[in-house]
């Protein structure tokens, strides 16, 4: 069997992190009699200084064709922060509708969590993501004085009169941004998080903030009760966001399926990442089940680390092991997570950020090196 697979490194550390993961693939794909060919596009900075494009409609279209795209990262400091990670990253999640964002939160043997007492039983979760919607659509506006947006300021009226408030709707300058929730948009998204309770231990925790944002959320709600009819046998429960981190914190022992949209899915894997040993061991994969997915570590790209051979690579490796169980090799995505966890495990090949002192590519090789032998 051969995949062709997209390989997108993209910028500052992602072509180093890349490479890492390639390696690791190729070496589980010998063993377990495949092959992989890569696809290589250069997509990010270096192109858009070059060209001044992001992302063609011709790339994208060509990339729908396959199953599954190797991503590095995207970001560069020169330029204006928003501009790739929107023009690029977000683009291929919208285009090719990858509306889940799975996100494991796993705390390897070995590996010290800053979560005092806690072990790796206790810390063994999977965040599902929304990851078209919410806040993320891109909808809103700056707008100045006597230009449009009366709509926007005919409700702040009715809210100051409401309240007895005197903020000034008609002020020089406003801005707002639209967070959007379609029933189908979150259906779809709730309805995995519940299929994977079914394959996990039933029970999904739902991150919200109705209590201030009762529009959207309350909708978001009323969509998981409608879905959790059809799985009498899952557990579930409501969480604000707020609370919700503090318990990632204090007891993640309860969590098995965490359901959130969209910016509350970022900003809480950002601390999952954290309790589970640090951003350098965070996988994700942006799913779309029926069309194409993208694996990435969720890391940044890491400018200042661009070109030293130090970073981490181990969570693009591992995003990597998410992509070949994509495909339909769980067998090599399990050797390589074992792999992952026995060199954790020895403690022997870590970057600085675990302790250590190799180099990415030294911690490449040894993962590739115990795939072989496991
Ligand atoms: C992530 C990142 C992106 C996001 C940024 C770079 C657009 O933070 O993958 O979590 O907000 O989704
Ligand atoms: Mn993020």
């Amino acid at each position: 069997m051969n995949y062709k697979v997209p390989v997108i490194s993209g910028d500052g550390i992602g072509p180093e992190i890349i490479a890492e993961g390639q390696k690791v693939l190729e070496a589980a794909a010998d063993k377990h009699n495949f092959s992989l060919e890569w696809i290589d596009y250069s997509i990010g900075a270096e192109h858009y200084l070059k060209t001044g494009e992001l992302i063609s409609e011709e790339t994208l279209k060509e990339l729908s064709g396959y199953r599954a795209i190797y991503l590095g990262a995207i970001g560069d400091p020169r330029v204006k922060p928003g501009v790739l990670e929107k023009g690029v990253l977000l683009t291929m999640r919208f285009y090719l509708d990858q509306y889940i964002n799975l996100r494991p939160v796993k705390l390897l043997e070995g590996v010290w969590t800053p979560l005092k007492d806690k072990t790796p039983k206790d810390i063994d979760f999977v965040v599902v993501r929304e990851n078209t919607e919410d806040f993320y659509i891109g909808i809103g506006s700056r707008a100045q004085k006597g230009k449009s947006h009366a709509d926007f300021q005919i409700r702040r009226n009715l809210y100051n009169i409401k309240f007895g408030l005197d903020i000034d709707s008609d002020s020089e300058e406003i801005a707002y941004q639209i967070g959007e929730v379609s029933r189908e948009g979150c259906q779809r998204v709730i309805k995995y998080a519940f299929d994977l309770a079914r394959k996990r231990h039933q029970k999904v925790s739902s991150v919200d903030k109705a209590n201030v944002l009762s529009d959207i959320y309350g909708f978001w709600r009323e969509v998981l009760l409608d879905v959790a009819k059809g799985y009498p046998e899952v557990k579930y429960d409501f969480n604000f966001v707020d609370a919700i981190t503090m318990w990632f914190v204090k007891n993640p022992e309860w969590f098995d399926v965490v359901v959130a949209p969209n910016m509350f899915g970022d900003i809480i894997t950002d601390l999952g990442a954290m309790i589970q040993g640090g951003l350098g061991l965070a996988p994700g994969a942006n799913l779309n089940p029926e069309g194409t997915s993208m694996f990435e570590p969720i890391h940044g790209s890491a400018p200042k680390y661009k070109g030293r051979n130090m970073v981490n690579p181990l969570a693009t490796i591992w995003a990597g092991a998410l992509l070949l169980e994509h495909l339909g090799q769980p067998a090599a995505a399990e050797d390589i997570v074992s792999a992952i966890e026995r060199n954790l495990f020895e403690g022997r090949i870590k970057t600085y950020d675990l302790g250590g002192s190799s180099t990415t590519s030294e911690v490449g090789s040894e993962i590739a090196r115990l795939v072989g032998l496991i």
